[in-house]
């Protein structure tokens, strides 16, 4: 354990820590592991990461349990959504095997940075992978390097488990609807920083995304997804242009599991009104309660908490989650990983 930081009080920033793993993909393979104690990359100034966006990364935690014990959160759905943006942006895919033993190995090299159970923080693992191989024409790089960083964290949004209000952006949008919206890239979070400045100037914790199309359905929030609570229901955006959220996938199944129907569709806008509670998830949101969502081009207000504080299914959802990360229930669906 590392006596200087102080556990409850961290912000979703960063921390030095001591290690993070790396591997290269040279002459159409993946090499061996190699572990680096440096913050610092070498790479090509002509890279394709550098000038085409030939980059993705994923976002996990691992938890300090009250058992002692280190679990990681279905760390195989990150591995297939890795694969997936590398089938997006024509990057050669990383095996989930290889990712597992990397996942493993960085969280094991760093011990001493996973806040402890009490403190309510984690430890965030940001893998990376992106083109190093020279190109000057438009075409995928020829060699790539993956690497896994970690660094301690406490809450994404100020107040941890507390509602927040979003406001609706409709004059920028992160994703195109055949575009890069559904794979992990760099390249969508550049187009979100306008909206999110925005946002945060304006005293919003979040920019709220509707359909970048029509402008009538409900996208997701910064960098998390939605959920609405209505009538026993869990109801989340069927959307071309969002990121499919593991956190989203997996309050899903709890929902089920609590006896609620689960709706993927299409949310117009105008449905926010209905919602008796909602959210916004994620990894590093988890789930981060709306209070209210301000239409303001529309002259609307959806006032989702009428009395501030997040509703009971999102507090249970909310318990549910974590009881299962931390240990604490049984891991009845196979979602964590034991670091042994
Ligand atoms: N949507 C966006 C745009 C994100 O960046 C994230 C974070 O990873 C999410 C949603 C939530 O996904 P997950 O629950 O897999 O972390
Ligand atoms: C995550 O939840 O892991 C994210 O990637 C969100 C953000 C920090 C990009």
């Amino acid at each position: 354990m590392n006596k200087e930081i102080d556990w409850s009080n961290l912000s979703f920033g960063y921390i030095p820590t001591d290690y993070n793993v790396r591997c290269y993909y040279r002459d159409g393979k993946w090499g061996e592991i190699e572990v680096s104690s440096s913050e610092t990359i070498n790479i090509h100034m002509a890279a394709t990461a550098l000038h085409y966006g030939q980059e993705a990364f994923e976002g996990l935690k691992a938890f300090g349990c009250p058992d002692g014990k280190v679990r990681v959160f279905r760390l195989e759905e990150n591995a297939a959504r890795l694969q997936s943006t590398c089938r997006g942006i024509l990057m050669p895919e990383l095996p989930t095997e290889l990712f597992a033993e990397m996942v493993k190995k960085v969280v094991k090299l760093n011990a001493r940075f996973v806040p402890p159970y009490e403190s309510g923080a984690a430890l965030y693992l940001r893998p990376l992978l992106i083109g190093t191989g020279a190109q000057v024409g438009v075409r995928p790089a020829d060699e790539y390097m993956f690497m896994i960083f970690v660094t301690p964290v406490g809450p994404y949004f100020k107040g941890g488990f507390n509602t927040t209000n979003y406001v609706v952006v409709r004059e920028y949008d992160r994703a195109a609807p055949f575009g890069t919206g559904t794979f992990k890239v760099g390249g969508n979070y550049a187009a979100s920083l306008r909206a999110n400045k925005l946002a945060h100037d304006l005293g919003y914790s979040c920019e709220f995304y509707l359909d970048a199309k029509e402008k009538k359905y409900i996208d997701e929030c910064g960098a998390a997804n939605f959920f609405g609570i209505k009538n026993n229901t869990y109801v989340t955006p069927k959307s071309s242009s969002i990121l499919p959220s593991i956190t989203n996938k997996s309050l899903q199944q709890l929902a089920k599991d609590l006896g609620l129907n689960v709706e993927c569709r299409q949310i117009p806008v105008e449905e926010l009104a209905e919602f008796e509670e909602a959210g916004a998830c994620g990894t590093a949101a988890v789930i981060s309660p709306i209070g209210r969502i301000d239409d303001l081009d529309m002259k609307q207000s959806y006032v989702i908490s009428k009395d501030g504080k997040p509703g009971p299914i999102s507090q249970q959802l909310y318990t549910k989650l974590r009881n299962i990360q931390y240990g604490i229930e049984p891991d009845t669906h196979g979602w964590v990983t034991v670091i042994e």
